[in-house]
């Protein structure tokens, strides 16, 4: 017997996939018939199930309420044109999710539980994929410590769920950025890199005060000068200078390691085009800007794949761009989407079927 045929399944009585307007998704904001489950307990992982998605209880001394200590993850299934389903390179995800679990002190989840129990899952969910074109089935697995008491320790037990949500396209304007000169998102030593809850809680409120000056975005800086630029909200940043794509590096541990990020540098490379990862100053933006030869900015991400920048603002500086201009991110996007849906040839085994 697979891995997968111990995972038990109980069924919902009904599905709500009917009435769901799948015009209409937004994101995050509706959920399919089911959830996986699986506890860790007694330094081992217990057999995940598969349950009707729904509230669960805790007690309100658990560890994750008062430390923190909660990780997660964003996917996406695809429905290829041929009807087949595919999930877009969840083994990097996978691995995001461990070095992840390791700087928060969690145990880590085995790749059975998180591959295998998430096919699982979209097998039986497999009608929430959606058929329409550009909408896709977003996948969270997230994992946070469940321990009843209140001392400062890592928690001795563990939740990991994993639940789906159909969206649709990401249709959002150029974005507007502010370089953040006040805040500071990760600092070396810090966990910038770890993709958990507390560094998305600090943004919540200079994403507020960037979006009441106007903005859609802040452009994180480092924690010491506020010169070199790191990332935005969810998403990696590039741009496009004097026809060589740049993008900030991974080294100082301060940046997400997007999957899409590295999906954009490997497929710019293979098209011929030079990408640098490295430190960016804020001022060699800016002389490039005025020295004609920046003419492309945008973010890559699970959620949007592609977001064009159309202006970047740093003190009294106003970076204009020209995104129906942008042939790099449109040439970029089009492959990756291409890759998704089936209609390029998988060179790099990126799409993991659902069956
Ligand atoms: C802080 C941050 N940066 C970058 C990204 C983009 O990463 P990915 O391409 O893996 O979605 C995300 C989204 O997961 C994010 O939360």
């Amino acid at each position: 017997m697979g891995f997968m045929e111990t995972i038990k399944v109980t069924k919902a009585q009904t599905s709500k996939l009917h009435s769901v307007d799948f015009k209409n998704l937004g994101f995050g904001k509706v959920f399919t018939d089911h959830m996986l489950i699986a506890d860790y307990k007694d330094g081992h992982w217990q057999t995940p199930e598969i349950i009707p998605y729904g509230p669960i209880c805790f007690d309100p001394s658990m560890a994750t309420l008062h430390y923190g200590q909660s990780i997660f993850e964003g996917v996406k299934a695809f429905r290829m044109q041929d009807g087949r389903s595919a999930i877009f390179r969840p083994i990097e995800n996978f691995k995001r999710f461990n070095r992840s679990a390791y700087r928060m002190e969690m145990p880590d989840v085995t790749e059975e539980i998180f591959i295998e129990g998430m096919r699982k899952l979209l097998q039986i969910e497999d009608q929430w994929i959606p058929h329409e074109l550009e909408h896709a089935l977003y996948i969270r697995p997230f994992m946070f410590g469940i321990s009843e008491r209140l001392g400062v320790m890592p928690s001795a037990t563990y939740k990991f769920i994993i639940i789906l949500s159909p969206v649709g396209p990401y249709y959002s304007a150029p974005m507007r950025i502010q370089v953040e000169e006040k805040y500071v998102r990760a600092v070396e030593g810090g966990i910038g890199r770890a993709k958990t809850a507390g560094n998305y809680a600090a943004s919540l409120h200079p994403f507020a005060v960037a979006n009441k000056n106007g903005f859609d975005q802040v452009l994180w800086t480092d924690a010491h000068e506020h010169k070199y630029v790191q990332e935005c909200g969810t998403i990696n940043i590039f741009f496009l200078v004097d026809g060589r794509l740049i993008t900030p590096s991974l080294e100082q541990g301060t940046i997400l390691e997007g999957v899409t990020r590295d999906s954009v540098i490997k497929v710019a490379r293979e098209m011929g085009v030079t990408v640098e990862e490295r430190h960016i100053s804020i001022l060699e933006l800016i002389e490039a800007h005025k020295a004609g030869v920046f003419t492309e900015a945008f973010g890559s991400g699970t959620a949007a794949t592609i977001s064009k920048v159309q202006e970047i603002k740093y003190k009294e500086h106003s970076l204009q761009f020209e995104p129906l201009q942008f042939k790099l991110a449109d040439t970029i996007k089009a492959k990756l989407t291409a890759i998704r849906d089936g209609l390029e040839p998988d060179t790099h085994g990126w799409m993991l079927p659902v069956f």
